[in-house]
């Protein structure tokens, strides 16, 4: 989904609504990680900085505030395909830290991420969402919302 959809789709949502949260920070990733892609040097480095630390607490909060809901309705194996999948974005991203910023090949690898978190959120927006939205009424997943903002606060 692009940045537009995902805001698209985030309004749909009352501000504070899990849903509104989860999709809005698709948008704010996507656009972080084109931040890294379109600048060089201390920028670059600054913004990788920024991007991964965003992403792990994302992360981390998904993993207390989502993941629950998601085992809970049966469907444990599509928790633990995303929870591997952030395992395997988190191994990445420690491989990036090492290369030289400016190298071709951090270029590559760093596109080879991209397209794996890119990846990752359409997985959890058709497959996790739903579940969300269908087993949660507003007002707990606005309460879901508190939670999740709170786990990231951490
Ligand atoms: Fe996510």
């Amino acid at each position: 989904m692009s940045v537009d959809d995902d805001l698209a789709q985030a309004e749909k949502y009352p501000d504070g609504d899990l849903l509104a949260i989860l999709y809005r920070q698709h948008a704010d990733i996507a656009e972080a990680l084109d931040r890294v892609t379109h600048s060089t040097g201390d920028e670059r480095s600054a913004n990788f900085t920024a991007v991964t630390a965003f992403m792990k607490k994302h992360e981390t909060a998904e993993q207390q505030v989502v993941r629950p809901i998601i085992e809970e309705t049966d469907r444990g194996e599509e928790a633990d395909a995303r929870n591997a999948e952030e395992q395997q974005a988190d191994q990445a991203i420690a491989a990036l830290s090492a290369l030289d910023m400016d190298s071709f090949e951090f270029d590559a690898q760093f596109d080879q991420l991209k397209a794996a978190v890119a990846a990752h959120a359409e997985a959890e927006e058709h497959n996790e969402f739903p579940v969300i939205e269908s087993s949660r009424t507003v007002e707990q997943r606005t309460e879901l919302g508190r939670q999740f903002l709170q786990a990231q606060a951490e």
